[in-house]
């Protein structure tokens, strides 16, 4: 854990992300170079196509940049083996993506007791803390429901809870509000805030400009590159001191 309320929790240099299509190839980022404190809270806007997934999973460690350095919580990842980048996922990052990605036959709790299956937690342990997870996102009441018995807003919670289950210190959204009406979308927004206010850091991929502004800071991208960067409020300087430890009870 950091000490250092102002410890830069990424730091990417000059990333670069070519697809290969066949024969020909798809720059998605063209260096890419930026610094998130610890408890910061970064939107990146652009156009669709701009390359804010792309960023999002390099940054995350799901994919290797093609050129350019990544550290991540004082640890350089880009050299690291694809065991390591799992390890540093799983108990470091949480992903909440646009499609929530639930299991479509898998009750709320079993979709949030997934990732610890793979971190060998037995099996009491792993349905108290998945049925504390639904809680904190106001789900404890439908925990033994079925993804298509829960509203849009519902699931992509049920996505927030499992995304916090191994007790991240970065969570990463990829248009999380995307297929939500506005009430949905505020609702989550309103946990995203709480998570950050509570220490842990945040890097929200959003084309909406008003879903953007929850942050400290936005990042414009075009075309693969940053072409601005926008600062809308100061981190409180006490924010991301201790994501652990953080009440994240007291959401909800
Ligand atoms: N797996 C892939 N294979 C080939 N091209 C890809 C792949 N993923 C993304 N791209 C291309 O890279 C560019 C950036 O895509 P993406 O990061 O998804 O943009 P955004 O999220 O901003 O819409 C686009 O031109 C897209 O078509
Ligand atoms: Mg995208």
């Amino acid at each position: 854990m950091r000490e250092d309320a102002n410890a830069a929790m990424i730091i990417a240099e000059d990333l670069v992300k070519v697809y290969r299509m066949g024969e020909s190839n798809v720059e998605a980022l063209r260096g890419v170079s930026l610094t998130v404190q610890a408890g910061e809270f970064v939107s990146i806007m652009g156009p669709s196509g701009s390359g804010k997934s792309t960023l999002m999973h390099i940054l995350g460690c799901l994919d290797h940049p093609t050129s350019g350095r990544l550290i991540i919580d004082g640890e350089e990842i880009s050299k690291a083996t694809d065991n390591r980048l799992a390890e540093i996922r799983n108990r470091k990052i949480g992903f909440v993506f646009q499609q929530f990605n639930l299991l479509s036959r898998t009750t709320a709790l079993a979709n949030v007791e997934l990732p610890l299956l793979y971190s060998g937690v037995g099996s009491t342990e792993r349905r108290n803390r998945a049925r504390e997870a639904l809680e904190r996102v106001g789900l404890g009441h439908r925990i033994t429901h079925l993804p298509n018995q829960l509203s849009g807003g519902e699931q992509q919670r049920v996505a927030i809870a499992r995304a916090l289950i191994n007790n991240p210190t970065i969570i990463m959204a990829d248009e999380p509000t995307g297929n939500l009406d506005t009430k949905a979308g505020a609702e989550v927004l309103k946990i995203l805030d709480n998570l950050n206010e509570h220490g842990i850091t945040l890097i929200l991929v959003t084309h909406e400009r008003e879903v953007a502004e929850h942050a400290h800071r936005i990042i414009h991208l075009r075309d693969g590159k940053i072409v601005h960067s926008e600062v809308l409020r100061e981190k409180k300087p006490e924010n991301g001191k201790a994501a652990h430890l953080a009440g994240l009870n007291e959401n909800a």
